[in-house]
């Protein structure tokens, strides 16, 4: 028997079970992770407790949780190319993250990766979703150096990636935060302001030379503050706005970037150019502590789950 995060009805973290439940194993060109560690995103709970969304990821219950993981290929069917036994691996397997063992197939472009020398699981388990999704957020936007990016949510899981790439991109950033956090944001190099009414009165204070880009990982707000700043629209990005961004600006995610993407952000952590901070490190028997801390949506950098 092996362990598993499932659920069988939507709802909050209490939904949440860690079961006994039959081991995988990995058939032909499948590979079987022994997982070590699952960074969450809201996207988990939030497909947990709206059926709307798991409908979208086409889940249905019972199902398993989580999605980032990283661990070890500890079985390598036939046909599982480029991947062999004692491999460190991390990537993205979609409501099965949250287990002892998962199996998927190998090669799966863009969701399986080997893990590089040099960083640790509970780092892997952070990259991919929010990683991803923050080069794809600035890519949307043709950042360049020279720019004064604004970025909305700058402290989450995304922001953390978002406003390190900018700075290294050799960008200006101002970053939305809530007071108490403007000291984390500094330490990663951007400079903080506080979200809610009156956002556009307040960078304009701080960048009397203007905003050039922006991107919003939080709501709409940030869009619509940059287009108030005269931003150009298609130098604004979105990832949390739903289908329909206000004033024709960006909407992207992270299936919008690269393997390229996240090498480099690799390489960017291998060389110390990126931290990545975690907030908060949970064994899985406290699954739910760690739901309620992401769901709470105040946290500085990711969560993680140890198995
Ligand atoms: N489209 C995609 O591919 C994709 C991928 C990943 C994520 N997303 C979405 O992007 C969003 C961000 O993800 P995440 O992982 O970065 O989330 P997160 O880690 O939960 O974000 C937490 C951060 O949000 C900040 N925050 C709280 N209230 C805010 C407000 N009213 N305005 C601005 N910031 C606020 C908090 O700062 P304080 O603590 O200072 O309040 C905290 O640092 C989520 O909605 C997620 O679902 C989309």
């Amino acid at each position: 028997m092996s362990r598993a995060v499932v659920y069988e009805t939507f709802g909050g973290p209490e939904v949440l079970e860690l079961r006994d439940v039959p081991e995988p194993h990995a058939g032909p060109g499948e590979v079987r992770v022994r997982v070590t560690a699952a960074g969450l995103n809201p996207m988990d709970w939030i497909i947990t407790s709206t059926p709307e969304a798991a409908t979208v990821f086409g889940l249905t219950l019972p199902s398993g949780f989580g999605y980032d993981f990283a661990g070890v290929v500890d079985e390598a069917g036939e046909g599982a190319d480029g991947f062999a036994v004692g491999d460190r691996v991390y990537g993205g397997a979609m409501a099965k993250a949250a287990a002892d063992f998962l199996v998927m197939k190998a090669p799966t472009p863009g969701a399986l990766f080997h893990t590089p020398d040099g960083i640790g699981d509970e780092v892997a388990a952070t990259l991919p979703v929010a990683g991803l999704t923050a080069a794809a957020a600035l890519d949307a936007i043709g950042l360049r150096s020279g720019d004064t990016l604004l970025v909305g949510g700058a402290a989450g899981g995304v922001g953390v990636f978002a406003v390190q790439l900018a700075r290294l991109a050799g960008a200006r950033v101002i970053g939305t935060a809530s007071e108490g956090t403007f000291d984390f944001l500094r330490q990663l190099g951007a400079e903080p302001v506080t979200y809610g009414p009156g956002l556009a009165d307040r960078v304009r204070a701080l960048a009397p030379g203007g905003v050039t880009a922006a991107t919003d990982l939080f709501g709409t707000e940030t869009a619509e503050a940059a287009l108030a700043l005269g931003v150009p629209p298609e130098r604004i990005s979105t990832i949390a706005a739903g289908p329909n961004p206000p004033g024709g600006v960006r909407a992207t995610g992270g299936e919008q970037a690269t393997p390229a993407d996240l090498e480099r952000i690799t390489d960017a952590v291998l060389a110390g150019a990126i931290t990545v901070p975690i907030a908060a490190t949970f064994p899985i028997e406290r699954i739910r502590d760690a739901v309620t801390l992401q769901a709470g949506r105040h946290v500085h950098g990711k969560i993680v789950v140890t198995l």
